[in-house]
């Protein structure tokens, strides 16, 4: 019997991954909005990677509801709402699934699965983490712009679905300890919120020094906190994290040279912080810089720059600055850390 495949919050990464398993032979249910399931039913799906793959999947080959009650029969469910969905996710699929249904989180931030874990004591829930970047692109299409693996906790209740994913090319990478990963990669997305002030693609904003100094602080607030807590994050790129920010603070020639990897982006990429921006969503800043801004005040200290971030995304949320320049936003961070 095939197993059923739902994915929870069906947008940009739900849609991708949900759609490559769909294209994979597998038996996939999108949860989603009605807006999404009007375009699709309409477009179809259409998948594309920085790879070359070009996947299409037909509006009558696609499964897209909008309740919750598909799940019921799943044998594994993807939730990829954003932080600020997850509690709601939780009592939703709390109210439908069945005991022993395996859940994965393929959420950024710290806390994602520990609330799910939470609403969903019968269940087997696991923290996941998607290490590429995916937009969308409108009119069904979606597209990964950046390389990277789908990273999962170890357990053995992965184990059946494994081929699954290996056979729509997201082979799972399964750790034991889930934690350095979920650091690692905040450590990364510690950019988001610059890249969604910046207002330019990725790969535009990553070509500016200034930005890239800004990101720099950004991470190296977060290194010094990690390591007064013990906190080891793990190495997910050619570089260790800590060497990352003097990666991002050299001259542009010299990033250019030696960071081919970060820059192995597509041109048109952009956060998904700069997505709920424009579509004047709340963003997940608070879980993202702000899981920084909590260390620090655990330990009775200060996060000045992650903080000030927090601040201007708010401020961008209602209204405010969203086209800053990188060496005023440089100036910004800096005098946050004066005080
Ligand atoms: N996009 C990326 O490149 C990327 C890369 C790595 C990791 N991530 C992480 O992956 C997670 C998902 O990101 P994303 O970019 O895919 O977000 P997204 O595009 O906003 O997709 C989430 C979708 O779920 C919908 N949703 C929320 N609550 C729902 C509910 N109760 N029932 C049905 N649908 C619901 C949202 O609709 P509304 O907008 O109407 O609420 C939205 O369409 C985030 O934690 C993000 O940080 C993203």
């Amino acid at each position: 019997m095939k197993q059923h495949i739902c994915i929870f919050g069906a947008g940009s990464i739900g849609c991708y991954v949900g759609g490559r398993m769909a294209v994979a032979g597998c038996t996939v249910t999108l949860i989603g909005r009605e807006r999404l399931r009007l375009e699709l039913m309409h477009s179809g799906l259409h998948l594309t990677d920085l790879l070359g793959a070009d996947l299409h999947v037909k509006p009558d080959a696609l499964c897209f509801v909008t309740g919750a009650d598909a799940v019921a029969d799943a044998e594994l469910v993807l939730v990829t709402v954003k932080s600020a969905d997850t509690a709601v996710a939780g009592r939703v699929l709390a109210k439908v699934l069945k005991p022993g249904t395996v859940v994965i989180s393929f959420q950024n931030g710290m806390g994602n699965a520990r609330l799910l874990h939470e609403a969903l004591q019968q269940q087997i829930v696991l923290s996941g983490m998607v290490q590429f970047n995916v937009t969308n692109r409108g009119g069904g299409h979606f597209h990964q712009g950046s390389e990277g693996a789908l990273e999962v906790e170890q357990h053995p209740a992965i184990e059946p679905f494994i081929a699954a994913f290996t056979k729509a090319g997201l082979p799972l990478k399964q750790h034991a300890d889930m934690l350095p990963v979920q650091w690692a990669k905040l450590l990364l997305n510690l950019n988001n919120p610059i890249n969604a002030l910046s207002n330019l693609p990725l790969k535009t904003e990553l070509s500016q020094r200034a930005f890239r100094k800004c990101i720099a602080l950004a991470q190296t607030e977060g290194l010094r906190l990690m390591e007064s807590a013990g906190i080891h994050p793990a190495k997910l790129t050619p570089l260790p994290p800590n060497w990352i920010p003097w990666l991002l603070k050299a001259p542009t020639w010299l990033f250019r040279l030696l960071a081919n990897k970060m820059l192995a982006i597509d041109p048109l990429a952009r956060s998904s912080m700069w997505e709920d921006l424009e579509a004047g969503r709340i963003t997940e800043v608070d879980w993202l810089n702000g899981e920084i801004v909590r260390l620090a005040e655990k330990m009775g200290q200060h996060a000045p720059v992650n903080a000030r971030l927090i601040k201007l995304i708010r401020e961008a949320e209602v209204g405010g600055k969203r086209h800053w320049l990188g060496e005023d936003l440089l100036t910004e961070l800096k005098q946050a850390t004066k005080g």
